[in-house]
């Protein structure tokens, strides 16, 4: 995708708020654009599916022009996430995922299996939640099903605005988690808008920073970015402790995992309390009979006898996956008491967890290659 000398000027005012913008967005990538409140990166994104028109400039898609294609016609060539999701709240939610397939036309049958297909690919069983109603789900099953419905038809690319801004911090960590396995799998173009800039590292293969007039102030990787930021304008983007940020670029499948002491429900308290001295560590991880963690327990839970008949789930166990970045394990851990985190896999199966020495070591070994501030000072606060 490609911007050519793209403006946008509002009627009755002095600046543009997009001003003569050319950037050019490689093809199965994902680009964050990042910058102040009010710079322009909604008007940038609304331009690209014309829900906004532009004053000048072109945008080609491909070899296409799209500001001379049919604005409805590009709409349904592009997948468009924002923040709240904006579902219809009388649809149902098979409804909202099938929308732009209805509208183009495709026949029934083929609009169910794809809203199934959907529901899967963004982990809500189908059955359970195809006839449920938006407000019947919480802030981050709606924001899934909003990249559902973005995705339904296929499209080359897809625009989002700002699409986890709504929730909490471990709903987000897991949004984008997910987001990023399903870019592994669909190799989408992809627009992405934060105002966070440990969202634009941790999600972007190129980050573009905007200042007033979407003016593109640097637009590189990640790594070139926090190591060589082009301006202070910048470099107040990445604020203090670079070090910490950089804990965003190390994903948990770099790093190697220890092993927790774990047990099966149903298994003898006794032989679990062994695995847990074994290893000289206080607790055991609960997994149920599909390898699923359910909860810590302590040697002192486990002298209750018959405490692991039957263990449900701890509701606050937060886990993480292998596309989360160090920074998300850091957050858990210190929202935890065990000082590790539970790393999981496909199907949720348990794979091993992170300790903290092994953040300390990746903290360590960044400070000695970057010349950023100290982390020290920022990972003891
Ligand atoms: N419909 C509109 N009419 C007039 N001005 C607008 C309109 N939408 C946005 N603006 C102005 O354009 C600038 C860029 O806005 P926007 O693209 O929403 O920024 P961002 O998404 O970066 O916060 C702001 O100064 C905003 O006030
Ligand atoms: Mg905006």
């Amino acid at each position: 995708m490609r911007l050519e000398g793209v403006t946008k000027r509002y009627r009755g005012q002095q600046e543009a708020a997009v001003d003569d913008v050319t950037m050019e967005i490689p093809a199965g990538e994902i680009v964050m654009l990042v910058g102040p409140s009010g710079c322009g990166k909604t008007t940038t994104m609304k331009m690209i599916n014309r829900l906004i028109e532009p004053t000048d400039g072109r945008i080609l898609i491909g070899d296409e022009d799209v500001t001379h294609k049919d604005p409805d016609d590009l709409r349904r060539s592009i997948g468009y996430v924002i923040q709240g999701a904006g579902l219809f709240p009388h649809y149902t939610v098979g409804d909202n995922i099938g929308l732009v397939p209805k509208m183009l036309k495709w026949d029934a049958k083929r609009i169910r299996e794809r809203v199934d297909e959907m529901l899967d690919l963004v982990s809500l069983d189908p059955d359970m939640y195809r006839n449920r109603y938006p407000r019947e789900l919480s802030g981050g099953q709606q924001q899934r099903i909003g990249v559902a419905r973005a995705l339904a038809a296929d499209p080359p690319v897809m625009l989002m605005d700002e699409p986890f801004g709504a929730v909490d911090p471990i709903t987000r960590q897991r949004l984008q988690d997910e987001l990023l396995s399903l870019q592994d799998e669909l190799r989408k173009t992809i627009v992405f808008v934060t105002h966070d800039f440990d969202e634009a590292v941790k999600m972007g293969d190129r980050i573009a920073i905007l200042n007033v007039g979407a003016e593109i102030v640097q637009y590189d990787t990640p790594d070139q970015i926090l190591t060589n930021p082009a301006s202070d304008f910048v470099e107040s983007f990445i604020g203090h402790g670079a070090a910490l940020k950089q804990l965003t670029l190390t994903r948990v499948r770099d790093v190697e995992l220890h092993d927790a002491a774990t047990t099966h429900e149903g298994d003898d308290p006794a032989d679990a309390a062994r695995k847990v001295r074994e290893i000289g560590r206080e607790h055991v991880l609960v997994l149920d009979d599909r390898d699923r963690p359910q909860r810590w327990l302590s040697l002192r839970d486990l002298e209750v006898p018959g405490r692991l008949d039957r263990v449900a789930r701890d509701r606050d166990l937060d886990l993480v996956s292998g596309q989360s970045t160090l920074n998300d394990a850091l957050d858990v851990m210190l929202t935890s008491s065990h000082g590790v985190v539970v790393v999981t896999g496909p199907r949720n199966r348990y794979e091993g967890v992170v300790r903290v020495e092994t953040i300390m070591g990746a903290m360590s070994s960044i400070e000695t290659t970057s010349a950023g501030p100290s982390a020290r000072d920022t990972a003891e606060e």
